[in-house]
C-alpha cells in the first residue's frame, strides 16, 4: 500500500456518536477512508446510514468497547497500517459522572490507554482527542486562551479529560512516533444541515440546546433557566456555542496539521469554540426569532457546578490550525430545530 493511501485511512472512535458522526461525514467528504468503532452504549447504528445518505459511502463499521482488551488487539491485528486515530469514545454526562465515579474513569481512561496501547511500535502515530473547555473551570480572564491554568476538576468526567490530556501528554513525551493534538471544545450544537445526523440524547436531555427544541417540540412543559442572578449583563450564564458541522471540520484541520507533520510540538492544544459568548437568554430569543416558535421557560435555582461564563479565544486554532467557525448561533439553532422535527417524524 503507497504511503499515500495509508495516510488516508483514518480510525474515528465512537464514530456514530453525536461529534463523531459529523467528523465522520467531514473526513470523507474531504477524501478519507473512514474507519468506526463504537459500543452503541449512547449511539443507534442508524447514525451509519445517515452518514451513508449523506457522504453516499457506507464506512467500515465495527462493533467494540474499548474496555474490551482482547477485542480492540484482534481489531488492532487486522489493521497493521492504521496509526491515525481521531478518539471520541467516552462518556459525557457530568451528573451521572458523580454518581458512578469509577465507571467513568474505567470507561474513558481504560478506553484511551487501550487505545495507546495497539498504536504502540507503529509509526507516524497521530491521535486527535476530544478534551473539553471544563478542564479551565472558571477561568480567571474571558476570552479564555489556551494558557489559561487548568483548574482542579469539578467532576469526574472533567477529571478523565484533565487526565486523558496528561496521559497523552506523557505518551508523546515517552514514544518520538506519536504526535497528539487535543482539541478542547466548548459547547457544540446543531445537527447536520441535512438532518440525517444530530444530537440524540437519551432521557432528559440535560444540555441546553436539546432541551430547548424537546421543549419547543410540546415533549418538556419548560424549560428552566438555571440562574438569573449571575454577574453577567442579563443574569443568565454565558457559553461559547459552536455548530457541530464547524467542530467537525477542526478535527480534519487538525489531522491535516498532524499528516503534514505541521505541529511546533509533538503534542498541542486548540480551543475550539467561536470566540463569542452567548447567554441562557440570548439563546433562547434567537430561537425564538429562528424558528418562530414561543418557547415556555422559567427562572430556576443555579444549577451546581455551572461557570458563571466560558468562551473561547481561538485565536491559536484560526492561525494554526488554517480553521474558523463560519456558522452562526441562528444557524445552529435552524438547524437543531430541524433535526428535532425530523426524529419526531
Ligand atoms: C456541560 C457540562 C460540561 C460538558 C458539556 C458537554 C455541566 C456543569 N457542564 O456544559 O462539563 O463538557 O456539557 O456537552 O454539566 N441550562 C439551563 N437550562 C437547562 C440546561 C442548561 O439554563 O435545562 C444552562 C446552563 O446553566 C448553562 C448553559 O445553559 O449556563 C449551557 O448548559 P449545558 O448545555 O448543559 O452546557 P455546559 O454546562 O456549559
Amino acid at each position: 500500500m503507497s504511503e499515500s493511501v495509508k495516510m488516508k485511512k483514518v480510525l474515528v472512535t465512537g464514530g456514530l456518536g453525536y461529534i463523531g458522526s459529523h467528523t465522520a461525514v467531514a473526513l470523507i467528504e474531504s477524501g478519507y477512508e473512514v474507519i468506526i468503532i463504537d459500543d452503541l452504549s449512547n449511539a443507534s447504528i442508524e447514525v451509519l446510514s445517515g452518514i451513508e445518505r449523506i457522504t453516499g459511502v457506507l464506512p467500515e463499521f465495527h462493533e467494540l468497547d474499548l474496555c474490551d482488551a482482547h477485542q480492540l488487539s484482534s481489531f488492532f491485528e487486522r489493521q497493521p497500517d492504521l496509526a491515525q486515530v481521531i478518539h471520541f469514545a467516552a462518556s459525557k454526562a457530568v451528573g451521572e459522572s458523580v454518581e458512578r465515579p469509577l465507571r467513568y474513569y474505567e470507561n474513558n481512561l481504560v478506553g484511551l490507554i487501550n487505545l495507546l496501547k495497539n498504536l504502540q511500535g507503529r509509526t507516524g502515530v497521530s491521535v486527535i482527542f476530544s478534551s473539553s473547555c471544563t478542564v479551565y473551570g472558571q477561568a480567571d480572564q474571558m476570552p479564555i486562551t489556551e494558557q489559561a491554568p487548568i483548574k482542579p476538576a469539578e467532576s469526574p468526567y472533567g477529571n478523565t479529560k484533565q487526565i486523558g490530556e496528561e496521559i497523552l501528554r506523557d505518551v508523546v513525551h515517552a514514544d518520538p512516533n506519536v504526535s497528539v493534538v487535543a482539541l478542547r471544545y466548548f459547547n457544540p450544537i446543531g445537527a447536520h444541515e441535512s438532518a440525517e445526523i444530530g444530537e440524540l440524547p437519551i432521557g432528559v436531555p440535560q444540555n441546553l440546546v436539546p432541551f430547548i427544541t424537546q421543549t419547543a417540540y410540546g415533549i418538556r412543559e419548560r424549560l428552566s433557566v438555571f440562574g438569573n442572578d449571575y454577574p453577567t449583563a442579563d443574569g443568565t450564564c454565558i457559553r461559547d456555542y459552536i455548530h457541530v458541522v464547524d467542530l467537525a471540520n477542526a478535527h480534519v484541520s487538525a489531522l491535516e496539521r498532524l499528516i503534514q507533520r505541521k505541529q511546533k510540538q509533538r503534542f498541542e492544544v486548540f480551543n475550539v469554540g467561536t470566540g463569542k459568548g452567548s447567554s441562557v437568554l440570548e439563546v433562547i430569543h434567537s430561537f425564538e426569532r429562528v424558528t418562530g416558535q414561543a418557547l415556555p421557560y422559567h427562572f430556576a435555582e443555579r444549577r451546581p457546578g455551572d461557570v458563571v461564563e466560558a468562551y473561547a479565544d481561538t485565536t491559536r486554532a484560526n492561525a494554526e490550525l488554517n480553521w474558523k467557525a463560519v456558522h452562526s448561533l441562528d444557524d445552529a439553532l435552524r438547524s437543531a430545530w430541524m433535526w428535532e422535527q425530523k426524529i419526531r417524524t
